[in-house]
Parts: C-alpha cells; sequence; structure tokens
C-alpha cells in the first residue's frame, strides 16, 4: 500500500477524486481514503499544516497500515531562481531549517545528538519522478527546506542562510518531518512539489491562486509513479 499526504485537503483533493474508494479511516479529526488508485492499493488524506502534525499522522499510518512507501506532495515556494512557479520539484533530500542548536556547536539543521542532518529521500522513486512528463512547467530535482514558518519577503532577506549555508531550493512546511519519521521506520520516501510561490511579497496569492494547479500537477505524479507498481 502507498500513502499519499499533503498538508491541506486542496493538495490532495483531485487524488481523493480518482481513487476507488473502499473506506475511510478516521484518526482524531483526520480523515483518510482507502481504496485503488489504477489497481494499486492507496491511502491518502491530509497531514495537517506544519511539523508536529505532519511527524504525528505519518507515525500514526506507519503503524496503523502496512505501508510500501509514503509520497508527500503540495506546494512550496522557490528559493532558486531556476526554479520557476508552476514546476515541479522532487526532493533528492530535505533539512529542518529551522532546527537550530548552532549554539551548542551542531550544524543548523542538524538533529543535536543524532547526527541527521540531510535527510535523503528514496533514490528509487525520485528516479522515477524525475522522468514524469509535467503538463506544463519543469522538473527539478533539489533540496527542500522545512520550517514551521510561511516564508514571505521580510523573512527570507533576513533568512539568507537558507540559500547560502543550506543550499535549500525551496521552502515548505512539513516534507523533512517526514521524511525524518519515514527514515526512522525504514519506509521508501519521496517528496514532490509545486512550485506556488518564490517566498516573496506575493507569496500569499500565488500561494492560494495555486492550489488547484497544484493538485492536478500532484495527482499526475502520483499515478505515474504507481503505474511502475502496478500489477
Ligand atoms: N508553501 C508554499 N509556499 C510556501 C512559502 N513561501 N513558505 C512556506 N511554505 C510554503
Amino acid at each position: 500500500m502507498i500513502a499519499v499526504l499533503g498538508a491541506m485537503d486542496g493538495e490532495v483533493e483531485t487524488v481523493v477524486a480518482h481513487l476507488n474508494r473502499d473506506r475511510v479511516h478516521r484518526f482524531g479529526t483526520f480523515v483518510f481514503h482507502v481504496g485503488r488508485l489504477d489497481d494499486v492499493e492507496v491511502i491518502v488524506g491530509k497531514s495537517g499544516v506544519g511539523k508536529a502534525r505532519a511527524a504525528m499522522v505519518t507515525q500514526h499510518l506507519i503503524e496503523q497500515f502496512r505501508l510500501d512507501s509514503l509520497v508527500f506532495t503540495g506546494l512550496a515556494g522557490s528559493i532558486n531562481p531556476d526554479i520557476r512557479i508552476g514546476d515541479t520539484l522532487v526532493a533528492r533530500d530535505s533539512i529542518q531549517h529551522d532546527l537550530d542548536a548552532t549554539p551548542l556547536g551542531f550544524a543548523r539543521g542538524e538533529i543535536p545528538y543524532e547526527h541527521v542532518r540531510v535527510i535523503a529521500s528514496d533514490l528509487r522513486l525520485v528516479e522515477r519522478a524525475r522522468t514524469v512528463v509535467p503538463a506544463s512547467g519543469t522538473v527539478h530535482v533539489g533540496r527542500i527546506l522545512t520550517g514551521d514558518q510561511f516564508i514571505s519577503q521580510n523573512g527570507l532577506r533576513t533568512m539568507d542562510y537558507l540559500r547560502t549555508e543550506l543550499h535549500g531550493d525551496a521552502v515548505e512546511m512539513e516534507g523533512a518531518s517526514v521524511a525524518s519519521v519515514c527514515a526512522f521506520n525504514d519506509l521508501p520516501f519521496c517528496l514532490i512539489r509545486t512550485i506556488s510561490d518564490e517566498a516573496n511579497r506575493d507569496a500569499r496569492v500565488d500561494f492560494e491562486r495555486f492550489l488547484p494547479i497544484a493538485s492536478a500537477n500532484s495527482f499526475h505524479f502520483i499515478r505515474a509513479l504507481i503505474a511502475a507498481d502496478s500489477p
């Protein structure tokens, strides 16, 4: 079974709409749809916004279902001028950019005392995703930075370490957290984001406008990943 998560309902609604649904699974206020997509068993739903909710939901699904892989999808803000609004970014790896124990001598983003900083996605899933031909835009493979902040221009100006120190390509609010839970549980993980904004002062408007486009784009990628697993 493949788990497909996005932070918000709007980020996974196209996958839900195409699912041949058998049942729902509830976890508190969260509702997950269980069924088949092109004959592959899928569970799809939202993780909630931010690292805590996303980690909680991921661990719950891992414990309740026999997952073969987990794909997280949705929107991200580009901080790389070569990656434009409408493009797709497949994360080769991710870092929690707001995890900062530098006063203790740890690198920014490093989980103290665990030697974990850069969390790699599953290479096989990344290779599959990078060859998908999107309906529009370009597919990039790069580094996604995760933090409990929606980044707009003011934030970014004081956060030049996102590019210079962490070498990030885009920012969002869940990916590295989910990646870290999957790594802890040895579950293959892939993170696919549609670029909705450039983390600048237009970010809010672009983000809201892009939700339905991202949902359709995510579905296109999920379907292509699943096709490789179809019986
Ligand atoms: N997701 C989409 N755009 C974002 C931004 N600018 N900051 C954080 N998360 C985002």
